[in-house]
């Protein structure tokens, strides 16, 4: 199942959020087999998914790639895309869920895994090594968790990161007052991601752990500020 897991760590459970307002999306095999098109991730993403996958692979490209963590799994093809690319720079590449399934779907992307470890953690309390890691990267999982757990989710990712190695987060963010979805999109959210208003309100460098919250960090925006890539340079 799982490569990187010793004989003595105990899979984590299902999270309750997970299992009560995103079952229909990662829980079962036809879920997978529903969601994971590149047509449906586009669909999530109003149209922007090959946009910021390719923003965020053109982050990776203009560094050495070193250790790599993805902390949770996403549909579409930037797991395989950013594995490959790790493995053709000779760098490794750990990538966590908390579901085997979507390890497993993952995993069956990857066509050449040899530098690839799959680790069945939680986001919360990943058992990886201290500063080990010189990029992780937060993929549109922080808006899908309760405050706590997103909470603890930074404090394990810039715990993990190596000085001078950076903390990379794709995800939602409030749009700009002229943007429509600023007011459409935030009656969608409330509904469906019941959590991701949380990264409406509030700026990402609140929710890190309090020492890193003077870390140097560069921001963009993109659809009318609907999106934002904030990394982090850990010191
Ligand atoms: C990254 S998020 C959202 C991805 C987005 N919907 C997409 O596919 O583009 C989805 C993943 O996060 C995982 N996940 C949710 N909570 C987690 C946690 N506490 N620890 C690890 N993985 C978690 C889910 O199992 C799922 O594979």
């Amino acid at each position: 199942m799982c490569e990187a897991m010793s004989a003595e760590d105990a899979a984590p459970s299902v999270p309750t959020y997970l299992r009560r307002h995103y079952w229909f999306a990662y829980l079962y095999p036809w879920t997978v087999a529903f969601w994971d098109h590149l047509l449906m991730v586009n669909l999530v993403l109003l149209g922007n998914y090959s946009r910021l996958r390719t923003i965020t692979l053109k982050y990776f490209s203009s560094r050495p790639a070193g250790n790599v963590l993805q902390i949770a799994s996403v549909y579409g093809d930037l797991v395989p895309r950013l594995a490959a690319w790790t493995g053709e720079n000779s760098g490794t590449f750990d990538l966590v869920d908390v579901l085997p399934l979507q390890l497993d779907t993952a995993r069956r992307k990857i066509s050449d895994a040899k530098h690839v470890r799959f680790f069945n953690r939680d986001a919360s309390n990943l058992g990886l090594p201290t500063a080990h890691y010189d990029h992780v990267l937060l993929y549109f999982l922080l808006h899908e968790l309760p405050a706590e757990v997103r909470r603890e989710t930074l404090r394990e990712a810039f715990r993990v990161t190596k000085h001078g190695g950076e903390v990379v987060i794709v995800d939602f963010a409030r749009p700009y007052w002229w943007n429509p979805f600023r007011y459409l999109w935030c009656v969608f959210l409330a509904i469906f991601e019941p959590y991701a208003l949380g990264l409406w309100w509030h700026d990402i460098a609140d929710m890190v752990p309090e020492d890193c919250r003077k870390l140097p960090r560069t921001h963009a925006r993109f659809f009318g500020g609907l999106f934002q890539m904030t990394i982090f340079t850990c010191q």
